[in-house]
């Protein structure tokens, strides 16, 4: 009778397991970088940048809303100039976008998260963070809750920023387009570090990105449909469709925008001398 226990649980955590870190293999696609992007044994994937070319990689699925996790562990060393973004995109002009990009800096000194939200093609709602860590020396959790109420990213399940649907103020929200899980590992030391006064040193390269233990709990759309129409158990567990921030979330949030938080384009005045844009005021 214990055996028979034991096999059933080794069995329910194994099945759990795969379910929590996708195979990459099944995933994405490496679309870019000819032979730079790699994926190891279906759990790793790298991408790389030398003088010649970065990389990138895309996911095969199209979402329309999801808690989208990935572990990334940044370049190291002398990172200056380079930019890793990792983002969900959908296509055509008036698209939507959610990003997160890893502006790469010297030794020692600190990388920028850059956030930002595309809806219907229109971005210019930056918000940039210092990370209470270094994000080269291991592996750390991004994360993006998508769904109809709000975005929000989150570092090791830290929120550091919200962007709540403010379609009642007459700011569209992305709720309609599928979006791309898309990666790309590339050379900006026109703008990136220092706004561009640091370049990029060749003599450090290639430059090396990894991501590990992927997992989306996701509406997948094919063919025009939603895999979480009409049914509250395909998949599982939906609660994160309609989650909002708890009290203890809502703190950490504000810990992280407090302590962190080094750019807010909702309180860059001398950008908007005619006012803020009008989600400013939900923030
Ligand atoms: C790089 O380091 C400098 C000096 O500490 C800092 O001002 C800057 O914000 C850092 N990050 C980037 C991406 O430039």
């Amino acid at each position: 009778m214990s055996t028979f226990n034991y096999t059933l649980s080794s069995f329910v955590l194994l099945a759990t397991t795969l379910l929590v870190s996708a195979d990459f293999n099944n995933e994405f696609d490496i679309t870019w970088g000819d032979g730079r992007g790699k994926i190891v044994n279906g759990d790793l994937l790298t991408l790389s940048l030398d003088k010649t070319s970065g990389s990138g990689f895309e996911s095969r699925n199209e979402y329309l809303f999801g808690q989208i996790d990935m572990q990334l562990k940044l370049v190291p060393g002398n990172s200056a100039g380079t930019v890793t973004a990792y983002y969900l995109s959908s296509k055509g002009s008036n698209w939507d976008e959610i990003d997160f990009e890893f502006l790469g800096n010297l030794s020692g000194d600190p990388y920028i998260l850059h956030t930002n939200v595309f809806s219907q093609g229109k971005g210019n709602r930056e918000q940039q963070f210092y990370l209470w860590f270094d994000p080269t020396a291991d592996f750390h959790t991004y994360s993006i809750l998508w769904n109809p109420k709000h975005i929000i990213f989150s570092v090791d399940g830290t929120p550091i920023r919200e962007f709540k649907n403010a379609e009642s103020m007459g700011v569209p929200f992305p709720k309609n387009q599928p979006m791309r899980i898309h990666s790309s590992l590339w050379n900006a030391d026109d703008w990136a570090t220092r706004g561009g006064l640091v370049k990029t040193d060749w003599s450090n390269a290639p430059f090396t990105a990894s991501y590990r233990n992927f997992k989306a709990n996701a509406c997948v759309v094919a063919s025009g449909k939603s895999s979480c129409a009409g049914s509250t158990s395909s998949g599982g567990n939906q609660a994160w469709l309609s989650e909002e921030l708890d009290n203890t979330k809502q703190e950490r949030l504000r810990w992280a925008q407090k302590n962190y938080m080094i750019y807010n384009y909702c309180s860059d005045s001398k950008r908007f001398p005619q006012g803020f844009p009008p989600e400013c005021k939900l923030a």
